[in-house]
């Protein structure tokens, strides 16, 4: 049984989570709209749902929506949110290179269909992005920020709430994704108008998630029909994913301070016997600014992806970074953006450890070095 350090690609769905959906795919199986004893012990349960995460989240219940996930919740803020502030003259959206693909895509829609000017604020070499940094990018034709709370490849964490304050000096709201903070960083009182959470990182289903956004936002939704969702997102809502995820969100925040300072001092140990026995390998990220559960490294005159096979073969699940590049050679877009060269790049490895990880990573960091001695030795 190999030992799975993807965490950041995906986590498996909690039991407590199994339990807590189960009978709303079985026995309250009603659609939550009909006016009848059947939809309404499903609209209960979805109320139930949507209030739990309005009390994680720090915002009203009345600002949260269920969706299918990180990538949907990212596509709805930022098209949903520039798309709806462009009849008011705003026509620019600032974010940063080391974004989600979900982000930088939906940007580069906004830019490619409806003339909207695209700012890429400048990150540092740890993949922060400075108040100052972001308040230069900002025009007076802003209609949005969007900001990634904590990068998924190299772990640095943003400061979140004084970037909120810098958007907002100039009226301007702030989208974040905090997909691969929840349940390792706060996420109520930072004052953001948005906030992406996707269900899977957090033990789970994939396809479930979240998208909190300031009821008085002008939003312009991206699925119409039936209004559900109070009109910003159409669609019978999957109330069972709803439970799951309020279920696992709550679970998160209730552990998330213990969880934080175990898992972190074991990445710590982990970080350093790697350095130790590996010559020539490199934390990516900021050093101590990134998430308790990410280790993210490059080991110069190897290749990833054979690093990783070595790393299998060993026992270890880890990957390259982001699971949408696993597989490819290609050098991230993260690396790239925070000044690696591409050769470096391309030797990237990530670990992102599991919530309630207890035992020491030691016997990792040992495969680590020997899967890069070997791939070393045969290049
Ligand atoms: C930071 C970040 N945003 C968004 C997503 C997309 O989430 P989903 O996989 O639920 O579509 C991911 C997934 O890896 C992510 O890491």
């Amino acid at each position: 049984m190999s030992l799975y350090l993807d965490n950041a690609a995906t986590t498996p769905v909690r039991p407590e989570v199994l339990e807590a959906m189960a009978p709303y795919l079985t026995r309250v199986f009603g659609n939550p709209s009909s006016h009848h004893e059947v939809g309404e012990a499903a609209a209960s349960a979805l109320d139930d749902a949507r209030a739990r995460v309005a009390s994680a989240l720090g915002v009203r219940a009345g600002d949260v929506m269920f969706t299918s996930g990180g990538t949907e919740s990212n596509n709805a803020a930022v098209k949903g949110l520039v798309l709806g502030a462009l009849p008011r003259g705003r026509r620019h959206v600032v974010t940063t290179a080391i974004e989600h693909e979900s982000v930088l895509a939906s940007a580069d829609y906004l830019a490619r269909l409806h003339g909207v000017d695209v700012t890429y604020a400048p990150v540092d070499a740890t993949g922060t992005l400075t108040p100052d940094a972001l308040a230069d990018a900002l025009r007076d034709d802003t209609a949005l920020v969007s900001v990634g709370y904590a990068n998924n490849e190299i772990g640095t964490v943003q400061d979140a709430a004084a970037l909120t304050a810098a958007a907002h000096e100039r009226g301007v709201p702030l989208h974040l994704d905090a997909v691969q903070a929840a349940g390792w960083l706060p996420l109520a009182g930072l004052g953001a108008d948005a906030v992406t959470i996707a269900g899977h990182k957090i033990g789970a289903p994939k396809g479930t998630g979240i998208l909190a956004v300031r009821g008085r936002l002008p939003f312009e939704p991206l699925l119409h029909g039936g209004g559900q969702e109070r009109g910003r997102r159409s669609g019978t809502p999957d109330v069972a994913g709803a439970v799951a995820i309020a279920t696992a969100l709550a679970l998160a925040e209730a552990e998330r301070t213990q969880e934080a300072a175990r898992v972190s001092a074991l990445r710590d140990a982990f970080t350093a016997r790697v350095r130790a026995l590996v010559p020539g390998a490199r934390l990516t990220g900021h050093p101590e600014r990134r998430l308790p559960g990410t280790a993210s490294f490059v080991f110069p005159g190897t290749n990833g992806e054979t690093v990783l096979l070595e790393l299998e073969r060993r026992g270890v699940v880890s990957s390259s970074g982001s699971a949408c590049a696993a597989g490819s050679d290609e050098a991230s877009h993260v690396l790239l953006a925070i000044g690696l060269e591409h050769d470096d790049a391309r030797t990237a490895v990530r670990f992102t450890l599991p919530h309630g990880l207890s035992a020491s990573l030691d016997p990792v960091a040992d495969a680590v070095a020997d899967a890069v001695a070997a791939v070393g030795s045969r290049g």
